[in-house]
């Protein structure tokens, strides 16, 4: 997460909060709120776990391992009887061609170097069996989103020179990497050279589908049809398909643009602002000067699907799924074979969406699952006090949504997708970031990481879903859909936890966690045992800090869902952040992404002074902090977490 501007607020709708909405007249009330897990329980068929019949349901799976205590040590730390290596980091070759060059430790790759090598700060990952359709655990690929720049480390003097050339380097460290992985026992390596290795960069040709190709929101002077864009930005977390492609999400895209003759009410409500972030690419490349370019921005803030199988392959923008700050695109299909895409917009007082598509998901043919995304409805997300739930889809002509409601088309509705939710009197969450959707109760679960303006003057007030008022912790809430069917328009809620100490005695603060504490919840992933591992993402401003004194640095933390116990089985190095988790088909191997060790404070790093805080992973004395994936095993080879 990159949080430059740590006080932005893009929405100033008017929805009205929780409290004073009227009960929904939910015609079928199945699952009550307290009734979440007694009806989990009594589910036909999902008593007892496959193929662990110890495991039930409502005792929820075997933590095994030892809790390890905070750290706030300068490295990964993992229980006894585990063991973390580092496999990819930022610099390092893709191994898309023998004869990749090497990292620089002291930054000085070029431009076109560092479009050979690894991104920088990791966010999503996921593992994709090699040979494609089988279950291999021992070789696979592994697709990386490398999620923003910081130039302070970048290059070698920083910012304190500007040119073409640093635009392009900060543009081929952005995107996504897709590396070959191959596992013996616990030793993991990349494959070098790889035909299947490849990066894909803020450059990179991508084809836009979905109902807004070609329409007037996406044309723009390079790209008078509104096909074809370059390249992919801010990739946060993602997600997978059952047809074996990559989901990667672009998140704070807004930052990257600069200029412009005048910000509309459109542009405003993504958070586009004349001055930018401080990227500075709009110096250099006018397709980030909107005075140039004004529809550019329309271009990102979308969903983006990569098959990582065929290295040739153009990437693509899947408009039906939104323009948003996509945290993630968690896939799950419904009952009929209808593929679900849960998807959070990662900032405060921000919603949370589904697509449902239209067509069915074909396990026996590949190919006709291409296009599965570029049809269907999105819906946004409405939480009732009383623990039932709606999703109310985002259709163009629909109440609120039609041509006398301002908008256009559906892909005007699209393009704008935070004002028709807006419309709709969604509601206004905590910054939601990962979904988890568990692998046999079908029971959701949505990180919300933080919103310290909850309640605040001038600021949405609390909300059933959103509990506190200067939520420094977050919490994860979590839903099923009516009839268990991820299709449902309806749903009933509850909250899984409230994170902070129980013992606090700031009811704000107080949180519900039972077992190890933690704060700022952000990516959540169930294993196929069902045990949730949750990811925490304090920022360095404030990590170790205050409230989080004691809390040590970001970690990982294994979640039983059924008893609630959470317990701390990761902990990485100093100021760094958490993101990406993956575990290989036999979940013995279990891939974490290490993002921004040694952040600072202001979150650009000081290049004089590069290992003020961190030198994670290398240690060079020479050399500057990486973001890395990182594999971990277990000494006797069993599960991880068990
Ligand atoms: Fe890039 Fe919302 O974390
Ligand atoms: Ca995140
Ligand atoms: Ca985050």
């Amino acid at each position: 997460m990159q949080d430059l501007e740590g006080d932005l607020v893009s929405n100033a709708s008017d929805n009205a909060s929780l409290h004073d909405l009227i009960a929904l007249g939910v015609g079928r009330r199945q699952f009550l709120r307290a009734g979440i897990a007694g009806a989990v329980a009594a589910l036909p068929g999902v008593g007892l776990l496959a193929g662990c019949a110890s495991e039930s349901l409502v005792t929820g799976p075997t933590l095994g391992f030892a809790a390890i205590p905070p750290s706030t040590a300068d490295r990964v730390v993992v229980p006894p009887g585990y063991r973390a290596q580092v496999l990819y980091r930022w610099g390092d070759p893709v191994g898309a061609a023998a004869g990749s060059p090497a990292f620089k430790p002291d930054a000085a790759n070029t431009a076109d170097e560092q479009a050979l090598q690894a991104g920088m700060h990791h966010d999503a990952i996921e593992y994709f069996p090699l040979p494609r359709g089988s279950r291999s655990a021992a070789r696979g690929l592994l697709a990386i989103n490398h999620e923003y720049t910081d130039d302070g480390l970048l290059h070698s003097d920083g910012l304190k020179t500007w040119s073409a050339e640093k635009v392009r380097k900060s543009q081929a460290a952005h995107g996504v990497s897709v590396v070959e992985v191959e596992g013996t026992g616990a030793q993991w390596r990349v494959v070098r050279p790889s035909a299947y290795a490849r990066r894909i960069t803020a450059s990179t040709p991508m084809r836009i589908a979905g109902p807004v190709a070609g329409t007037d929101y996406v044309r723009t002077g390079a790209d008078p049809a509104g096909t074809t864009v370059l390249g992919t930005l801010n990739n946060c977390a993602g997600g997978r398909t059952p047809w074996g492609t990559y989901l990667t999400c672009e998140e704070n895209f807004n930052g990257y643009f600069a200029g412009g003759p005048t910000i509309t009410a459109a542009m405003g409500r993504y958070g586009i602002r004349r001055g930018g972030w401080g990227y500075r690419w709009h110096e250099h490349d006018p397709r980030f000067d909107m005075t140039v370019e004004p529809n550019e921005p329309n271009r990102f803030g979308w969903v983006i699907e990569i098959d990582p199988y065929d290295s040739r392959s153009t990437p693509v923008k899947r408009t039906a799924l939104g323009r948003f700050k996509h945290e993630g695109a968690m896939l799950t299909l419904a009952a009929d074979g209808r593929v679900v895409v849960y998807s959070g917009d990662d900032e405060r007082f921000e919603y949370l969406y589904k697509f449902v598509s239209r067509d069915r998901y074909d396990a026996s043919d590949r190919a006709a699952n291409r296009d599965l995304l570029d049809h269907g409805t999105l819906y946004v997300a409405r939480f009732a006090g009383d623990g039932t739930g709606e999703w109310r889809a985002l259709r163009h002509g629909d109440r609120g949504l039609a041509g006398a409601d301002g908008f256009e088309s559906q892909a005007d509705v699209l393009v704008r997708t935070r004002m028709a939710a807006d419309a709709l009197g969604a509601t206004k969450m905590d910054r939601p970031e990962w979904v988890a959707v568990h692998p046999r109760t079908k029971e959701v679960y949505c990180a919300l990481t933080n919103n310290t303006l909850r309640g605040g003057a001038g600021h949405p007030p609390t909300d059933a879903a959103n509990p506190r008022a200067n939520n420094v912790f977050g919490h994860i809430v979590r839903w099923r859909e009516a009839g268990n069917d991820p299709a449902a328009t309806r749903f009933a809620w509850d909250i899984f936890v409230l994170a902070g100490d129980p013992a606090s005695p700031d009811p704000e603060k107080r949180g519900t966690v039972k077992g190890d504490g933690f704060g700022s919840p952000d990516g959540l992933r169930f294993d196929e045992r069902g045990v949730l591992w949750i990811q925490t993402d304090v920022s360095a401003s404030v990590l170790n800090k205050g409230e989080y004194a004691g809390l040590g640095n970001n970690q990982l933390l294994a979640a039983n869902v059924a008893t609630g116990e959470t317990r701390r089985f990761l902990v990485g190095p100093v100021n760094c952040e958490l993101t990406g988790i993956a575990f290989t088909p036999d979940a013995r191997t279990l891939f974490v992404n290490i993002q921004h060790p040694g952040e600072t404070p202001s979150e650009r790093s000081d290049p004089a002074n590069p290992r003020q805080w961190s030198n994670w992973p290398d240690f060079d004395p020479g050399g500057r902090p990486r973001s890395g994936t990182v594999a971990v095993t277990k000494d006797d080879g069993g599960v991880i977490g068990s």
